[in-house]
């Protein structure tokens, strides 16, 4: 519950921060469509903009605004078509359809058009600058403060760190993650990057495998997201010596060893946003697959409102539900990349030693005693006793 909390707040954040300020209709322009919709209504959605439609949700069902019994529209006995065209446009008339999908009987919705806006402009915009910006500041970093280096230079002597199975479960995350970002990324600019240049056929085939690979590789993804919780929470308890290391900035700048147990306080930040969005991107990924099934953010919204007593949209159609899903799931998968690529810096090119931790699964004993000394001790301590 508390990551659909977390969820829908961004989301609010974001339909605010689209949002450029609309100037309510006067009365005279309505007045003049007989307090039907205006022109600057219907051009003010198109540009994503939110038009307060109380004028016409809340005028439902009243015979007395209705067309008379004896005048053209007054067929219905006092209830005009219009009436129950403004019900079907907000959902709050009995339709009966031969379909009987969960979605069937909601014949009208407008969200579309905010959904597809938001996600060719903000959430492009997002990802683009923010997975350009942590690659330009890494490749920055890199040339400023070099490569983190074994001070004194590698023992020569190694000391197991990770167990194949724990390597295993690392690689089917890492192997996963990198594909469904790979896969996801292509579908999310492919109209805007791959059309231009490849055209629409390509951008098709393209967008038809990378779907696939999408939906079926995110199975590996869950599953090894358990694994990689279940092996390491007991290591990834925050506790005293976390606040002290993170003082310190964990030494990555300057020549700082602080105290580290098995992990340290900057790894185990990245191993609960590894699972906590993770979670959330596979919730919200699985309410995508199953498209209608899982609708969670009208709940979360109605929760939030009362927590905070904000006003977010607490009934929402089901095509508003996915929208959102499929909004947020952008959102929160474009964060992990960004996180990510840097874990990935620190784990590869970024720090003498590293990556033998999940490459053999043997680290060089200095690089242990100075990144994660507590835990050579433990260590240690154990063989000692074993060896009693
Ligand atoms: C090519 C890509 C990657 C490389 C080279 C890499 C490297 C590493 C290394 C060397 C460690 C162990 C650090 C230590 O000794 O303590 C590690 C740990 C970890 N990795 Fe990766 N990794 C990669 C991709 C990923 C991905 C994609 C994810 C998640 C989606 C991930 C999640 C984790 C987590 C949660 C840990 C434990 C916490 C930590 O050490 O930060 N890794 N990785």
């Amino acid at each position: 519950m508390k990551i659909q909390v977390i969820g829908s707040f961004l989301v609010a954040v974001l339909t605010l921060a689209i949002a450029p300020s609309y100037a309510e209709q006067s009365d005279g322009q309505r007045a003049s469509t007989g307090g039907a919709q205006t022109l600057q209504d219907v051009l003010a959605r198109q540009k994503g903009i939110e038009v307060d439609e109380s004028f016409r949700r809340e005028n439902l069902g009243d015979p007395d605004k209705a067309q008379s019994i004896n005048n053209m529209l007054g067929t219905q006995g006092g209830i005009s078509n219009a009436d129950v065209y403004r019900g079907i446009r907000y959902s709050e008339v009995d339709i009966k359809v031969s379909n009987n999908g969960p979605a069937a009987d909601v014949l009208v919705q407008d969200g579309g058009i905010s959904w597809l806006i938001t996600r060719a402009t903000s959430i492009r915009g997002y990802a683009g600058y923010g997975i350009g910006g942590i690659l330009v500041a890494l490749i920055a970093f890199y040339f400023t403060r070099g490569r983190m280096t074994i001070e004194g230079g590698p023992s020569g002597q190694t000391i197991e760190r990770f167990k194949s199975f724990e390597r295993f479960g690392h690689w089917c995350l890492a192997g996963s993650f990198i594909m469904l970002s790979a896969t996801g990324l292509l579908l999310l600019f492919g109209r805007a990057i791959l059309i231009p240049v490849f055209g629409h056929e390509a951008n098709a085939a393209i967008a038809t495998f990378s779907i696939w690979v999408h939906n079926n590789i995110a199975w590996v993804f869950m599953g090894s997201l358990v694994a990689i919780f279940l092996m390491w929470v007991a290591h990834n308890i925050p506790n005293k010596l976390d606040w002290d290391w993170l003082k310190q900035g964990g030494g990555i700048i300057g020549n700082a060893h602080p105290s580290a147990q098995k992990f340290n306080a900057g790894q185990k930040i990245i191993f609960w946003m590894t699972i906590i969005m993770g979670a959330s991107v596979s919730v919200s990924g699985l309410s995508l697959l199953f498209p209608f099934q899982m609708p969670m953010f009208a709940e979360t919204f109605a929760l939030i409102n009362a927590v905070t007593g904000s006003a977010l949209p607490a009934e929402l159609l089901p095509h508003e539900e996915m929208q959102l899903s499929h909004l947020w799931h952008a959102i929160v998968a474009i964060t992990m990349i960004i996180a990510i690529v840097a874990h990935i810096y620190i784990g590869s090119v970024g720090m003498e030693g590293a990556f033998d931790a999940m490459g053999s699964g043997q680290v060089d004993l200095e690089w242990a005693r100075q990144h994660h000394d507590l835990w050579v001790e433990e260590e240690e301590a154990k063989a000692g006793q074993a060896g009693r």
